[in-house]
């Protein structure tokens, strides 16, 4: 069965009823104005073009505060007048914090507020499907699709998962990949160690580094979306492509000993990591490799965009422990949400996210890789041209962590289950209350 193909049916297979979690934080948006330009066609009703000019407000919202992922989004905007003539005012519109749960907090809210803005970001999968398509929220966009011959520059896998009941509700601008460990080459080299390919390794390798007074893992999980991330990434690590893809169909027993032997391994891993890990976000964990006083981290790929922000080059990578031939995939995508201000500036900025131009201008600068299959590998550094190879002929599987292997309120029970393991620290409890987790999603009996 194509790879592709494999990680549809993984995702597709959990989809049931919905699950919204109202929401009730502050909207604590804050927003950039971005300067727009002259005049010009517009797409209108269904994707198609017309002569009239764009013009107004349109607000892009996101989680994209850090170093790579601002770069990208800004090389974004400066190509929204080239392809979308008019006097459109972009407002940058973000709520800071990793992983985007405090965004989707204040986008629920305004969601169901009959609020929303021109377009938002959403991981590909359940987190948008699950959520605000089955809501009736967003407008399908057969026609875009159709109109930028998009039905043949994505693949087909990526088609099927932004598409419900055979129509696309989200352009996706990116492939990440989230199990790489990145590491500080400098402090390998001089501490005479190798980085570690397996589980085993790994314990080898920090038990030496944590002997020289260097933090072996850096982790910063004040957004909890880190320690579910590593979770994660030791799930695949034990349990490889199918025992991992088994778990989101009931196919694997969340109950099995290899969980537990999973699990014991992420309690270990946690041995290594720096004290302060709660209070840091994962780019400031990175600012810990990058100044080697810790020496691996594992993140995904939007990491590197963050590297690059910083002028940091003294770094290698490899798939996390025991993941090699694995691609853990999610996609960062945008949709169109009805009764959306700017309508017509707002499809136009779809355009822009899924043309070629956008997405070479894109996914460099951002640490991923194109969602299109035509992109010119030349514009891409060397560990993205390595992820273009791996994505060709790795297995995917579905991010846990970023809203592609479960529905939102079996991640949520899931999140919450890794957040008080991290303090507590007790295995056997957080997989009793994985078991429940996917019980209550209606996966497991
Ligand atoms: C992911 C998102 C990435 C990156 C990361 C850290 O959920 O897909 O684009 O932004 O969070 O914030």
């Amino acid at each position: 069965m194509p790879r592709r193909i494999k990680w549809l049916l993984a995702s597709l297979a959990v989809f049931s009823a919905l699950s919204v979690s109202i929401a009730c934080g502050d909207d604590d948006t804050t927003k950039t104005p971005t300067p727009g330009a002259t005049t010009g066609g517009s797409a209108t009703a269904a994707g198609s073009a017309t002569a009239k000019p764009l013009s107004g407000d349109l607000e892009i919202f996101s989680w994209w505060t850090t170093g790579g992922e601002a770069a990208g989004l800004q090389a974004l905007f400066k190509l929204y007048p080239s392809q979308c003539p008019g006097t459109v005012n972009i407002v940058n519109s973000t709520v800071a914090g990793g992983g985007g749960a405090n965004a989707r907090q204040v986008l629920t809210t305004r969601m169901l507020g009959n609020d929303p803005p021109g377009s938002f970001q959403v991981h590909m999968g359940h987190e948008l499907t699950d959520t605000w398509v089955t809501t009736d929220k967003m407008e399908p966009l057969d026609q875009l699709f159709k109109d930028q011959g998009w039905n043949d520059v994505f693949p087909k896998g990526v088609l099927d998962i932004v598409s419900y009941n055979g129509k696309p509700y989200s352009v996706p601008v990116n492939i990440h990949r989230a199990n790489v460990l990145w590491y500080n080459k400098t402090v390998f080299s001089s501490n005479g160690l190798k980085p570690p390919t397996t589980m085993d390794e790994f314990f080898t390798a920090a038990d030496a580094l944590k002997a020289k007074n260097i933090t072996p893992l850096a982790l910063g999980d004040v957004d909890s979306f880190a320690s579910v991330q590593l979770m994660e990434t030791v799930l695949i690590g034990t349990l490889g492509a199918d025992g991992y893809n088994g778990l989101w169909t009931g196919a694997t027993d969340w109950n099995s000993a290899k969980v537990t032997e999973a699990l014991n391994n992420f309690k270990k891993m946690l041995g290594y990591v720096n004290s302060d890990h709660s209070s840091l976000s994962w780019d400031q964990a990175n600012d810990l490799v990058i100044k080697g006083k810790a020496a691996m981290t594992v993140m995904g790929d939007w990491l590197e965009g963050d590297n690059k922000a910083k002028n940091f080059t003294d770094y290698g990578y490899l798939p996390s422990p025991g993941t090699a031939g694995i691609y853990d995939a999610l996609s960062d995508t945008f949709g169109l949400p009805k009764n959306t201000k700017n309508r017509d500036a707002a499809l136009c900025w779809l355009k822009v996210v899924g043309s070629k131009a956008g997405q070479e201008a894109f996914n460099p600068l951002k640490g991923s890789i194109c969602a299109r299959s035509d992109c010119n590998p030349s514009l891409f550094d060397a560990y993205l041209q390595s992820a273009m190879n791996d994505w060709k002929s790795n297995k995917i599987v579905p991010s846990l962590a970023h809203g592609a292997a479960a529905k939102p309120g079996w991640m949520t029970g899931i999140s919450d289950a890794v957040t008080a393991f991290v303090a507590n620290k007790d295995a056997a409890t957080l997989q009793s209350r994985l078991v429940s987790a996917c019980k209550s999603a209606g996966v497991c009996k």
